[in-house]
């Protein structure tokens, strides 16, 4: 790939203000998930491959719990939300850039945005004013609509400000501009005379060409990666789109899978090599998995340290805080919970391990039940190197089963058991002779 001058006057200004009515949801648009990590994350992340010498975000107060998990990037509070041109507008007032600066703005609804694309826009900033990425949607469902003549850009039409003959235009606006510091100074001369009553950040196009700036339409290499999402279907869409790439990643590099299209990955999961997975198995975000591991069917990962020759299900539930050393073993209508299943460990059947230290060489018995809260608190089980839990055993936290120890099946153990000791907990079997007559 072309080496890109990386310039250090660069800003990115990241639309995320906006109320995303549309998705007719209490949580902010740019918060929901997307291949397990909220949208917005995922265009702070691309913004930051770009190496900009400063990212903002234009946000509302439902957003400000992003400052503290981004420190580094600027925050710009929009508050009324008057619309995109109306968010720059603050940015401007707030950044007085110098003439040789450059903005790209960003839309925080546009998290599938091809970096390639914006290494390309960032290229033709330095020839020119304005950069728009255009692109070529099979059906306009409220794009805005970029208007040329003779090959020259006039401007960015809204859609529902569109008169037909413009609805029939095919090249829409992706949203991604870029402006140099000149084309910049014209946002304070965007008005909000148009359908929405609202200050349109695609004006400045028309303002240029007035002053006869340089206009620059380019277009995005793939249609899916301009998609805007603003209610839960384009969400959804966007989610197949982005499954879909992380399969092929994943696959690429190396990972086997049955029925790719039944496999649900987080964009932050990280795979080892010689990685199966059978169908129907979803990684939720923060899995990091070795070597050599075997993920079978109806399978749900979340949060969690999977090292090396390491099997898991089929039906296993893994949550947040688990660690599977090397060469451990959950079998089927198995949860752990915040646990670390030391080397050599197995938990074949029916079982839930929760707050727990598991040692080496353990074996834990089909429905074995840490009983870790008590209804209050959270309490720990540890269990010690070559014990061994029988079946359908209870242990009450907190308490701790000595090393080569054994519990026998069926046994509620409450109190800790010391090393090298069998303990069980069992009611006498009674026998009670039926006086049943023979027919
Ligand atoms: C916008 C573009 C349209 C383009 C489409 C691409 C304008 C006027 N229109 O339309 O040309 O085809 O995106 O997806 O820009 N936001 C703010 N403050 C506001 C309003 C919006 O920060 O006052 C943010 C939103 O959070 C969102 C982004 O800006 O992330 C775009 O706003 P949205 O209302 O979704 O614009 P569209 O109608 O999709
Ligand atoms: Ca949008």
């Amino acid at each position: 790939m072309k080496q890109v001058k990386m310039a250090n006057n660069l800003h990115i200004l990241i639309l995320a203000a906006g109320k995303g009515t549309r998705m007719s949801s209490d949580t902010p648009k740019v918060m929901h998930t997307l291949a397990g990590i909220p949208m917005i994350d995922h265009v702070i992340a691309k913004a930051k491959l770009l190496r900009p010498f400063q990212i903002s975000i234009m946000i509302n107060k439902s957003l400000s719990g992003l400052k503290k998990k981004y420190p580094d990037v600027q925050m710009l509070l929009q508050e009324p939300q008057l619309g995109t041109g109306h968010a720059v507008q603050i940015f401007q007032k707030k950044n007085k850039l110098d003439n040789n600066s450059k903005l790209i703005v960003l839309y925080g609804d546009n998290p599938l945005i091809d970096l390639h694309d914006l290494k390309n826009m960032n290229e033709q900033l330095f020839k020119n004013d304005v950069v728009i990425m255009g692109f070529q949607p099979k059906i306009n469902t409220g794009y805005g609509i970029v208007v040329e003549n003779k090959g020259k850009v006039l401007k960015i039409v809204e859609f529902k400000d569109a008169s037909a003959i413009q609805k029939k235009i095919k090249t829409c606006n992706s949203g991604i501009m870029a402006f140099s510091s000149k084309a910049l100074k014209l946002v304070s001369q965007i008005k909000n005379n148009n359908a929405k009553k609202e200050f349109y950040l695609t004006d400045i196009v028309k303002l240029s060409k007035k002053y006869n700036h340089k206009i620059k339409l380019i277009n995005a290499k793939d249609v899916k990666t301009a998609l805007g999402i603003n209610d839960m279907y384009e969400l959804g869409v966007a989610e197949t789109i982005m499954q879909n790439q992380l399969r092929k990643k994943a696959m690429k590099g190396g990972v086997q899978m049955i029925a790719p299209e039944t496999v649900f990955l987080s964009k932050d999961t990280i795979f080892g090599k010689n990685v199966k997975i059978e169908p129907y198995v979803v990684i939720a975000s923060k899995v990091k998995i070795g070597n050599d591991v075997v993920i079978h069917s109806f399978s749900h990962i979340e949060g969690a340290i999977i090292k090396n020759k390491v099997s898991i299900g089929p039906y296993a539930r893994i949550r947040p805080g688990t660690v599977l050393e090397n060469n451990s073993k959950i079998g089927n209508f198995v949860e752990t919970k915040n646990s670390i299943i030391n080397k050599n460990s197995k938990i074949n059947h029916l079982s839930y391990v929760g707050d727990t230290t598991i040692e080496e060489d353990v074996n834990i018995g089909a429905g074995t039940i840490t009983c870790n809260y008590d209804g209050v608190k959270k309490n720990k089980t540890l269990i010690k190197k070559g014990s061994f839990i029988g079946s359908n055993s209870s242990l009450v936290a907190p308490v701790t089963v000595g090393k080569n120890s054994i519990i026998g099946a069926g046994s509620v153990i409450t109190k800790d058991v010391p090393d090298n000791t069998l303990a069980l907990t069992r009611a006498k079997q009674k026998k009670v002779k039926l006086n049943k007559k023979k027919k």
